[in-house]
């Protein structure tokens, strides 16, 4: 059974699918591995220490593909390369699914099965293969700290001979897996932390965390479902924009996470909120690559509205690409192992997390 790791194609992506010690478990459970050259070096994983562990390097990125009877990738691959791929042969990936209908298509045309690791039930049996939470989780520590970087000011209170410094003000929006994990961060670094989210679960973790939650009423229009809120009214959203409106106004970074999974993110930042923003604060908009929380974020860009700095980065987790590669190997390689032996893959297509995941198999569409 034979896995490739193709170098990632994207833009500014610094991840890899596999880190040598993990590749260093497959090849004692009898898989063969084989790493496109280079794959690894923008997440600090050398070509000699993927050799070390027992996969041999390619450098020939058609012979790869061509080779393969699994490609593990980070990011949904660029259409030329499932060409490449052999009827039969097995991706797992990011494939989004649902917002890549080209991409499925094309994986059905070359006759691939595919799995997406988005799709993955959020179960407790599949925690080790959630790839959405382990990114989400660097990515809400890395947000505070360009968020931090980019302000004038230090985070925590500080007294000296000269006066004090008051502590800085972060308000967080979401109080899922990555504003859980910013809220920790900003405490940590010893700003003054509030949060707001939908889900009434979120009150009690917040306070675990020494946050404090901005207290927002629900209505009948919010739609909470498995864990995830599915859609709120303009009406609330309005509402609740008024009800936060004051904090945003007295802080100094703002941080926005609020997503609805498979819609457009919820507008909680506006341009009037914007506005009346201290001269020099910072928003992070994480949620920028599904139509953002904010008005005026720009995808993968800084921007300064009203004399408010503006980051619009989309991928965070990139920018911790040791930790970030590491995570992901061990949930895409956890997930592997799920579906497959070195003697080749035996997965039951009634099986929860196999089912949710599978998108196409042998070329025939499942899920679109
Ligand atoms: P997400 O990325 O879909 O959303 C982020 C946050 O935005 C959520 O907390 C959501 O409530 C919030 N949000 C949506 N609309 C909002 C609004 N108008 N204002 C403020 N906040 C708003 O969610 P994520 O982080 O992927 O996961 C959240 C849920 O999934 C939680 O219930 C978590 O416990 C659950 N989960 C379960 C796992 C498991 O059982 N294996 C693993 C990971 C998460």
């Amino acid at each position: 059974m034979k896995i490739v790791v193709p170098k990632e194609t994207k833009i500014n992506e610094n991840r890899v699918a596999l880190s040598p010690d993990v590749v260093k478990t497959l090849v004692a459970k009898g898989f063969s591995v084989s790493v496109e050259e280079n794959a690894g070096v923008n997440s600090f994983f050398s070509d000699e220490a993927y050799k070390v562990a027992g996969a041999t390097i390619e450098t020939d990125k058609k012979n790869l593909f061509a080779s393969a009877d699994v490609v593990l990738k980070v990011n949904p691959p660029a259409l030329n390369e499932v060409v490449l791929m052999k009827k039969g042969a097995v991706l797992i990936s990011f494939m989004w699914a649902a917002t890549n209908p080209e991409l499925v298509k094309v994986c059905a045309g070359a006759g691939i099965s595919a799995f997406s690791i988005d799709a993955i039930p959020r179960i407790s049996r599949a925690q080790k293969m959630d790839a959405l939470s382990s990114q989400a989780n660097l990515g809400g520590y890395k947000a505070v700290l360009l968020a931090a970087n980019t302000l004038g000011k230090i985070l925590p209170m500080m007294t000296t001979a000269a006066g004090t410094i008051k502590p800085t003000k972060v308000v967080i929006f979401g109080a899922g897996v990555a504003g859980l994990q910013a809220i920790a961060t900003a405490k940590r670094l010893g700003a003054v932390v509030e949060v707001s989210d939908i889900r009434p679960e979120t009150k009690e973790q917040v306070q675990s965390l020494g946050g404090k939650f901005i207290e927002v009423k629900g209505d009948a229009s919010i739609k909470i479902e498995g864990g995830y809120v599915k859609g709120v009214s303009d009406e609330f959203l309005k509402m609740q924009q008024e009800l936060v409106s004051k904090h945003v106004k007295e802080a100094d970074i703002v941080i926005t996470t609020a997503l609805i999974p498979g819609k457009k993110a919820p507008l909680l930042v506006t341009e009037e909120m914007v506005k009346s923003m201290k001269f020099g604060s910072v928003i992070l908009d994480m949620a920028v690559e599904q139509g953002g929380n904010v008005v005026g974020s720009e995808l993968n860009k800084t921007v300064v509205k009203h004399g408010v700095t503006i980051i619009g980065e989309a991928n965070l987790p990139s920018l911790l690409p040791l930790n970030a590669s590491e995570l992901y190997a061990k949930n895409i390689s956890t997930f592997l192992l799920h579906l497959a032996d070195d003697k080749g893959f035996k997965w039951e297509m009634e099986e929860e997390i196999t089912k949710g995941s599978l998108i196409i198999h042998n070329g025939n569409i499942l899920k679109s």
